[in-house]
């Protein structure tokens, strides 16, 4: 294992009040893991890839993060990360320690592993498209020799073709480096492709988990079940109606008392919003 979460929790004094995004967050990664993390916007997937590796502010912060991976990341919207006013061969060859550079590090030779043409480095972000961007951004955190690849939503600004490029990118350097990943997405059919063992986040709790191809093959969680539904099926009847959960994620100074998710789940009983609720769902018991 080069990562185990236990109890993650992160809490944040706002002028609404105790914001808790992330209550109750436990996984493990093992060494050349493929895990991801999936669910909803505003679940608390990017929160707790933050705190991984220590850069949350201001928040109170419980619960054990044991193992000492060295974390990379690479987020959805390039640009943010990028200095616009920056060649990005300077960009990258000043945000990486020389203490963590393989002995060999060469700029060129990273480029071309990322497939960008020669005479990249010396470009603006500006003068990249997004696809190109993104790979910029991978060939960055590779620079700094990771243990673990934290890939958070990394090609949702991307159209259909590229992203695919992009992440089977991401995962083949994986592969070559023993590099584990850690995807996070809300995408089920990016989860089916690429990680061994998933963890469904709700409401900063991880709801389910397992390998992947249990969890999508046979979901026990309701929760799990409705992102399932929600995923668009090409043989579906022309006609039949796109299947959602009901409503929206909660705010996090809010949750639901009982289980978070009552107020969306078809299959709640009185008991489920109940205070004395354990936190496990009836239907995994
Ligand atoms: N620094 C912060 N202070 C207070 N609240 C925060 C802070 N950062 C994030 N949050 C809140 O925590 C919640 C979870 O945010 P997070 O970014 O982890 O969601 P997410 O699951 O990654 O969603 P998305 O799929 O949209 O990226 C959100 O409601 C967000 O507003
Ligand atoms: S505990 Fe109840 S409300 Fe929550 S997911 Fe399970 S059945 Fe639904
Ligand atoms: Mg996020």
């Amino acid at each position: 294992m080069i990562l185990s979460v236990e109890h993650l929790r992160i809490e944040f004094r706002t002028e609404r009040g105790l914001s808790v995004p992330v209550r109750d967050v436990s996984f493990e990664i093992p060494e050349r893991g493929r895990v991801a993390l999936v669910g909803e916007s505003g679940c608390g997937k990017s929160l707790t890839a933050l705190a991984l590796g220590g850069l949350v502010d201001r928040a109170k912060i419980s619960g054990r993060i044991a193992g000492s991976p060295r974390i990379a990341y690479v987020f959805q919207n390039p640009m943010q990360s990028l200095n616009p006013v920056m060649r990005v061969g300077v960009q990258i060859q000043e945000g990486v320690s020389s203490a963590v550079q393989p002995s060999d590090f060469n700029l060129q030779s990273l480029f071309a592993s990322v497939g960008l043409p020669p005479g990249s480095a010396e470009k603006y972000p500006c003068e990249m498209s997004g696809g190109q961007q993104q790979r910029v951004m991978i060939a960055m955190a590779l620079a700094q020799n990771p243990d673990l690849l934290i890939a958070d939503e990394p090609t949702t600004a991307l159209d259909v073709t590229t992203q695919q490029e992009v992440l089977d990118l991401i995962y083949r350097l994986a592969d070559e480096r023993q590099t584990a990943v850690l995807l996070i997405t809300h995408n089920l059919g990016l989860v089916a492709r690429y990680a061994k063992s998933v963890n469904v986040m709700y409401a900063g709790e991880i709801v389910e988990r397992g390998e992947t191809r249990e969890i999508l093959s046979a979901p026990r969680h309701p929760y799990t079940q409705g992102l399932l539904a929600a995923v668009p099926r090409l043989d579906a009847p022309k006609d039949a109606p796109l299947a959602d959960i009901a409503g929206t994620v909660p705010p996090p100074t809010d949750w639901p008392t009982g289980c978070a998710f009552h107020p969306r789940c078809k299959f709640a009983i009185p008991a489920c919003s109940e205070a004395g609720f354990n936190g496990l769902c009836f239907r995994l018991r």
